[in-house]
């Protein structure tokens, strides 16, 4: 399922629109296809800031908007580099609830010449449905968009 979703995302950034709305259409596209995909947001490094800042995001809003680097799933992997999954929410003490519905979450940073500029975070209502496989999805995502930032 998720393998079939590359041409689709390819075809999104190969769009000539501005890049804001490309990324809004990848987690639309993401959100709508992937039944386990409930929230599928961007966070971006802000300016020289240690702090993420909310990008485009499909699903319900969020007041977690700026997130400094070492908080919750998300400011962890501003500093660690590495994928994040989250099988089970509740497990985790430095963790930032969005929403009380949420089972579990998954982060893979963006590097953009080697230096991490921000992440996708994907978060679930159903518990531990995050395998490698979605790990290599969302890397190839974010590397199709690292090409056109
Ligand atoms: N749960 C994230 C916060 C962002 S929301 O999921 C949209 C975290 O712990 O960093």
């Amino acid at each position: 399922m998720l393998n079939a979703l590359r041409p689709k995302v390819v075809a999104i950034l190969n769009n000539n629109i501005e890049v804001y709305l490309r990324l809004q259409q990848i987690c639309d596209l993401l959100q709508e296809s992937i039944p386990y995909y409930d929230w599928v947001g961007f966070y971006f490094k802000n300016g020289n800031k240690a702090e993420l800042k909310l990008g485009p995001y499909a699903g319900a809003p969020t007041d977690h908007t700026i997130i400094p680097f070492g908080k919750g799933i998300c400011g962890q992997v501003a500093l660690s580099n590495e994928n994040f999954i989250v099988p089970d929410v509740k497990a985790q003490d430095n963790y930032i609830a969005c929403s009380i519905h949420v089972k579990a979450e998954i982060v893979v940073p963006l590097f953009l010449n080697g230096e991490n500029v921000g992440q996708i975070d994907i978060d679930s209502n159903t518990p531990d449905p995050f395998t490698q496989e979605d790990e290599e999805f969302l890397e190839f995502v974010n590397k199709g968009i690292a090409k056109i930032l």
